[in-house]
């Protein structure tokens, strides 16, 4: 397999391919992983979204909500992991609610994963710039979901900038 340790070396891209702009502006969100910490994720908040009827779970480092709660920047290196499940559906197609007066979880559909790290963010125009933050889709089994509109997300994200990007913010912030 001579050809291997090239199609091995993802992290190699951006370096290739960094001469540039316009590509460099598609590989931000190759520079976001699933995150290898997840596992020991503190989960933050749940959200019931009416919109696109899906139970999402939230989760980040305890560093980052140490950091908000103390009033802090968030840190480099933090990562927030948005864990979406469709939600059961009762017979007129409305979202189930349980007790907790959320929707009641069905199989899972996406993770939706934004990074910051310091130095990261430069090389987008400020209209479209979400400070050092970075954006990746994920499908259920954590591959990467090529379909997933990036741009879209750096768009809809970026009227929070005074949260630092976070819609969530203040859960963080309020976490127990
Ligand atoms: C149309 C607007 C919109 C788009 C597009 C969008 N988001 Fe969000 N995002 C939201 C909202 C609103 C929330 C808060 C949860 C909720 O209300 O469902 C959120 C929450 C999140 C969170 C949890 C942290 C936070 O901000 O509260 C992550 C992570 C996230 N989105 C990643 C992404 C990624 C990755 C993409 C692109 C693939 C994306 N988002 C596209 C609106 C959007």
């Amino acid at each position: 397999m001579k050809t291997f340790p090239i199609a091995a070396c993802a992290a190699c891209a951006g370096v290739l391919i960094a001469g540039t702009a316009i590509v460099q502006v598609k590989a931000g969100p190759e520079l976001v992983k699933f995150p290898a910490g997840y596992s020991s994720a503190v989960r933050y908040g749940v959200v019931s979204n009416p919109k696109n009827k899906l139970y999402r779970e939230l989760y980040t480092t305890k560093a980052a909500v140490d950091a908000v709660k103390a009033g802090k920047p968030i840190p480099s290196g933090t990562w927030v992991v948005m864990k979406s499940f469709k939600s059961k559906l009762d017979a007129s197609g409305a979202p189930l609610k349980g007790a907790d007066g959320h929707f009641v979880k069905d199989e899972l559909s996406a993770y939706a994963v934004m990074e910051r790290r310091a130095g990261w963010g430069k090389e987008y125009p400020d209209n479209l710039r979400n400070g050092e933050w970075e954006y990746q889709a994920f499908t259920p089994a954590r591959a990467v979901n090529s379909k997933a509109n990036i741009k879209g997300c750096f768009e809809c994200h970026k009227p929070k900038d005074a949260d630092d990007y976070l819609f969530s913010l203040g859960m963080m912030r309020s976490h127990k």
